[in-house]
């Protein structure tokens, strides 16, 4: 949610600014804008729309010192004016994060003379800076800081200083140094291709950075060292022509993902995990969207596992009506990027009533794991596309572990096998080009499933929404003739997924329902008796590899992310980029 990268050194830093905006777009892309400083002077260019809309300005940027930003609109429409580095006089300022206060800031400082360009509420970070500055930058900063209330990620050039200010207050920010220079970023990403090494800077955390020196101050005032570790620099394959869209790439990597994190969960699951869990008197999910999708199948894996009572919540109303929990009681938060302010938030409230946090992540560096008692991986590597897709899959292969322990050796085998499933499965396209066809050519799509295909409804429809803009729903099978039936015609389509042999009946019931309607079916399933029964009845019928019915989500979900994945290209939208959308939601 918004991009920041900050460069001090011995090259161009419009360039080098310009290379990690387009790293950090998955963060937002709706405009995007770099500042450098040049002998005193800036030279600004931003512009609504994509980093590459800043490509050909670049050229006129002198310096070798600057600050970049790629914007997830919050407070004002994208707009070039809004577009960040916003300035005043001496400074220029790119924020991650949100400014609670800044309407009152913006009148009083309005009545003093400030004049205001954008709509943003952070552009009263620029005008604080320079009410406050009398020469001393990092008490500026102070005050600045002080003054407001909300959540921020701040990099700030001043005029008289030849290098730049990072600030962490609510929102991430990693410092990185390379052969040419220092970083600042809201992600390593930014900085993979530059840097050797990163630190994390901590709460509260000011750091003043040239291209010689990095202090950093840990409340403002008393200078504190963090420690350095070595950027890894992830081999990730290029797009190409049977590959154009990172969402593709990523589908493509759900094998690897299982592979990975069984191999890294023996080393993460000690220290007491399965005794927390034995003993639990309550067990507590929570996430966001298709990360909260992976907590209901946690959920039905965990409650056939352990004696202690276990539940599912959206975590942005857990942060609100937090489920009770004692010292006792084990929550688990499950966020790929590890940066979701609702699930950081929630997850803290959680452990202040004192339980045992557990951290599921695909981010090592993240907050979360900041916070964490214990952090389990999700290793599926960078995820680029906004769209989630290899970490649901790698947050399916923790919790499958998670239920198996202390002895999870069977399970880890059956995920092994799942995986040369899933990866053939990867290379469909008849399939689930023929579902997609359907999809794009109705008004909605109904995902329904029973038991855990139900859940797989419910990520398969938030999937297919997100990236095709179709309108979508996801649910038990079972509630259809309480109320969605009404909406069943022809040109309404029902995905039905039947992967458990014992609840297929009721799920072909479903099915004859719909059909007799005149709505459209397309039924994904495992079992050959189902494909056999329906495959001339309905518009599409995809046999699945006949994977046991514990497992069947994982060749279900990947099967329905490649129908998300070609239904969005068939509607000619950007699958990786969808409007409106942004990885790593940071604000509430
Ligand atoms: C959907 C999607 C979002 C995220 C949600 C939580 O494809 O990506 O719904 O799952 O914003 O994000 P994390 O997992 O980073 O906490």
């Amino acid at each position: 949610m918004c991009g920041i990268v900050a460069y001090a050194g011995d090259e161009r830093a419009a360039e080098i600014i310009y290379s990690g905006l387009e790293k950090l777009e998955y963060r937002g892309y709706d405009s995007a804008g770099i500042t450098t400083l040049c002998d005193g002077s800036f030279y600004t260019v931003k512009r609504s729309g994509r980093v590459l809309g800043l490509s050909q300005y670049l050229g006129n940027m002198c310096g070798s010192t600057g600050i970049g930003h790629t914007r997830w609109a919050t407070h004002g429409e994208a707009s070039d004016i809004n577009a960040h580095p916003h300035c005043c006089n001496r400074f220029a300022v790119v924020h991650n994060g949100i400014i609670e206060n800044y309407s009152a800031v913006k009148v009083e400082l309005v009545a003093r003379g400030h004049t205001f360009l954008s709509q943003t509420d952070s552009e009263v970070v620029a005008h604080l800076l320079d009410e406050y500055y009398d020469g001393n930058l990092i008490a500026a900063v102070n005050k600045t800081c002080a003054r407001l209330t909300g959540c921020w990620a701040l990099a700030i050039l001043c005029k008289d200083y030849e290098g730049f200010v990072a600030v962490r207050r609510g929102s991430p920010v990693i410092m990185a140094r390379g052969a040419d220079g220092y970083f600042a970023a809201s992600d390593i990403p930014a900085v993979a291709a530059c840097a050797e090494e990163y630190c994390v800077l901590e709460e509260g955390d000011i750091a003043l950075i040239s291209r010689s020196e990095c202090k950093i101050f840990s409340d403002g005032t008393t200078s504190v060292s963090r420690t350095f570790v070595p950027v890894e620099k992830e081999q990730t394959d290029g797009l190409g022509e049977d590959c154009p869209h990172y969402m593709l790439r990523e589908i493509r990597s759900n094998a690897r993902t299982i592979r990975a994190t069984c191999e890294k969960f023996p080393l993460a699951a000690g220290g007491g995990l399965y005794e927390r869990l034995r003993r639990a008197d309550k067990i507590v999910l929570v996430g966001c969207g298709t990360a909260y999708n992976a907590a209901l199948s946690a959920k039905r894996l965990l409650c056939g596992a352990y004696d202690g009572f276990v539940e599912a919540v959206i975590a942005s109303e857990a942060r609100y009506n937090p489920p009770a929990v004692t010292k006792n009681s084990v929550v688990i938060a499950v966020s790929q990027s590890g940066e979701t302010a609702d699930t950081v938030r929630a997850a803290g409230i959680l452990k202040e009533a004192g339980a045992y946090l557990v951290a599921v992540t695909n981010t090592g560096y993240s907050v979360i794991t900041r916070i964490a008692d214990k952090v389990l991986p999700v290793c599926a590597g960078v995820e680029i596309c906004v769209a989630a897709t290899k970490s649901y899959t790698g947050q399916l292969a923790c919790f499958h572990l998670m239920a198996s322990l202390p002895d999870y050796s069977c399970r880890r085998r059956e995920l092994l096998r799942v995986a040369d499933e899933v990866e053939k499965l990867a290379c469909d396209e008849l399939n689930s080009l023929r579902i997609a066809q359907l999809c794009v050519s109705s008004r909605a799509v109904f995902f329904i499933g029973r038991g855990g295909d139900a859940d797989v409804a419910t990520e398969a429809s938030l999937k297919l929404k997100e990236v095709s803009y179709i309108f979508s729903d996801g649910y038990p099978a079972g509630e259809l003739k309480h109320g969605t039936l009404a909406l069943i015609d022809e040109d309404v389509l029902s995905v039905v997924i039947i992967c458990d042999q014992s609840l297929a009946e009721k799920s072909k019931n479903a099915v004859e329902q719909i059909l007799s309607r005149r709505g459209k079916v397309a039924v994904v399933t495992t079992l050959k008796s189902v494909y056999d029964e329906l495959e001339s009845r309905v518009s599409a019928a995809w046999l699945l590899p006949p994977v046991p019915a514990h497992l069947s989500h994982f060749v279900s979900a990947e099967a329905l992310q490649l129908v998300a994945y070609r239904t969005a290209v068939l509607a000619g939208r950007d699958p990786d980029k969808p409007r409106n959308l942004a990885k790593s939601v940071t604000v509430e």
